[in-house]
């Protein structure tokens, strides 16, 4: 099997009810995948969803499931396997910011943005390794066992005033998949993490929504657009078809160069 199709796939997207996810889950439905639509709470959304790819000849289900604890993940992946009896691709989509100076932040609110963006990635990314393992090597569904791609961000890489929080699990998730990937590539797993640069979703809207917000925004940007959510799903869809399958262990910015630091255009 070869291009950029996923037809006889099995894929897990957290976090799909909005933004990112939703267009990665509707974008690999419409390359043939079967998807797992994951919600935390936006039930409505992911019905709404799965009904919209079955009406275009897509498979889809919503499932509910929080990814920051163990039971989330055992019951989503528990419910993804009755669906689909299978996964080969997991997207770890699910993120969250919770906004603080350094010493405002709370314990809080440290713990809830490392225990979604990072513990949630790990722990889904546990389960689907051990899923990927019982199931064993189908060369006609895909090259690889199985695909785990992480959703990092360029916080990875750039620090981030008043969101230490949000850059130290975007910087953990940044090693946690290169070690993963280093320790699973004999078994031929593939991991790759993607990493966005400012795309309009409800993550950041106060960034993006106005006019003032959107050209302080752009001065970030060299390639002067903010992403939209489509520009990270066409990406992810070829991180986890074939056509990458020699990409092991990397991190593909898609962000229009903001890790480029425009600001020494006119400096340094
Ligand atoms: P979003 O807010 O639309 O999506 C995040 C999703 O995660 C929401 O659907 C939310 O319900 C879900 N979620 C939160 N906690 C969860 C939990 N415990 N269990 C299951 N689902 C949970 O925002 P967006 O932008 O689509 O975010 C997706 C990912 O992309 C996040 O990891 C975010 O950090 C990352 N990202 C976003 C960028 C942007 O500019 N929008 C840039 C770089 C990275
Ligand atoms: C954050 C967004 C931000 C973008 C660029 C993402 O990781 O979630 O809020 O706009 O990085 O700074």
């Amino acid at each position: 099997m070869s291009g950029l199709t996923l037809t006889g796939q099995r894929a897990l997207i957290t976090g799909a009810s909005s933004g990112i996810g939703q267009a990665t889950a509707c974008a690999f439905a419409r390359a043939g995948a079967a998807v797992i639509v994951n919600y935390l709470s936006d039930d409505q959304e992911a019905r709404q969803m799965v009904e919209d790819i079955r009406r275009d000849g897509g498979t889809a289900y919503a499932v509910q499931g929080d990814v920051s604890t163990e039971e989330g993940c055992e019951t989503l992946f528990a419910q993804a396997m009755e669906k689909l009896g299978g996964i080969d691709i997991l997207i770890a989509n699910a993120g969250v910011q919770s906004d603080a100076a350094f010493t405002a932040m709370s314990l809080e609110d440290w713990r809830k943005v490392i225990d979604v963006n990072l513990t949630g990635q790990f722990l889904c990314a546990k389960a689907a390794v051990e899923q990927f393992r019982r199931q064993g090597l189908d060369t006609q569904r895909s090259r690889a066992l199985g695909k785990i791609l992480f959703t990092s961000s360029v916080h990875q890489a750039i620090p981030w005033a008043g969101h230490a929080n949000y850059a130290a699990a975007k910087g953990g998730l940044k090693l946690l998949m290169q070690t993963m990937a280093q320790e699973l590539a004999p078994e031929k797993i593939r991991i790759n993490a993607i990493a966005p640069g400012a795309i309009k979703t409800p993550i950041n809207t106060e960034a993006w929504d106005s006019e003032e917000a959107r050209r302080e925004l752009l001065e970030l940007i060299p390639y002067g657009r903010v992403g939209e959510p489509e520009d990270v799903a066409r990406a992810a869809l070829w991180l986890v078809s074939d056509e990458s399958d020699y990409v092991v262990g990397t991190t593909l910015f898609i962000d229009g160069g903001m890790v480029l630091y425009p600001s020494f255009r006119e400096g340094g």
